[in-house]
């Protein structure tokens, strides 16, 4: 312990004083989601999880934790709900996600190409998110919209008939 640090509850984080950004400081706001859907009910876990994750960005692991203690919802049960459904992720995410398509009609089409030149671009390996915070990169099964392959989603936006170049001149529009 330093003189402005203490060790959270979790005591796996040395606290830094005012301005930390650790969790010890950011559970607050999942006390306030769970104030607001008091009391909680484990079928919705859900609706829980979503409002989580648009507090935090993501769902961190501590936070996880403290609501299941909280709420007694099993962590397993958590665990289970967040790795079936896509949406949700225990690790930090990028301002944007870019899923690339992966499917057949995209493959045989340069799908792979354009992938690495937008990894290329942004400086990240396909699953990881950029060291600024900017993207979040998935590969990803078929989007629906073969007919516009190559495709590419930024987050709710589709980019069709995508070359590499016209790919990465794309990421460089978001901030
Ligand atoms: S295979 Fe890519 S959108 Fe269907």
């Amino acid at each position: 312990m330093t003189e402005t640090g203490k060790v959270h509850s979790a005591g796996m984080h040395v606290h830094r004083g005012e301005g930390c950004e650790c969790l010890a400081a950011d559970l607050a706001r999942a006390e306030a989601i769970l104030a607001e859907l008091s009391p909680v009910d484990p079928g919705d876990l859900i609706p829980l999880l979503q409002r989580l994750q648009e507090a935090y960005g993501y769902l961190p692991k501590e936070v996880l934790a403290e609501v299941s203690e909280r709420t007694g919802i099993p962590l397993s049960r958590m665990y289970g709900v967040i790795t079936f459904y896509t949406q949700f992720s225990t690790e930090p995410r990028g301002r944007h996600t870019i899923r690339c398509c992966t499917g057949t009609a995209c493959h045989v089409r340069g799908a792979k190409d354009v992938a690495e030149a937008i990894l290329h671009e942004i400086d990240v390996e396909a699953g990881g998110t950029t060291s600024d915070g900017r993207f979040t990169f998935e590969n990803v099964a078929c989007l629906g919209t073969c007919f516009l392959a190559p495709v590419v989603m930024v987050d709710e936006e589709y980019f069709g008939q995508l070359t590499p170049a016209k790919a990465r001149a794309i990421v460089k529009n978001y901030a």
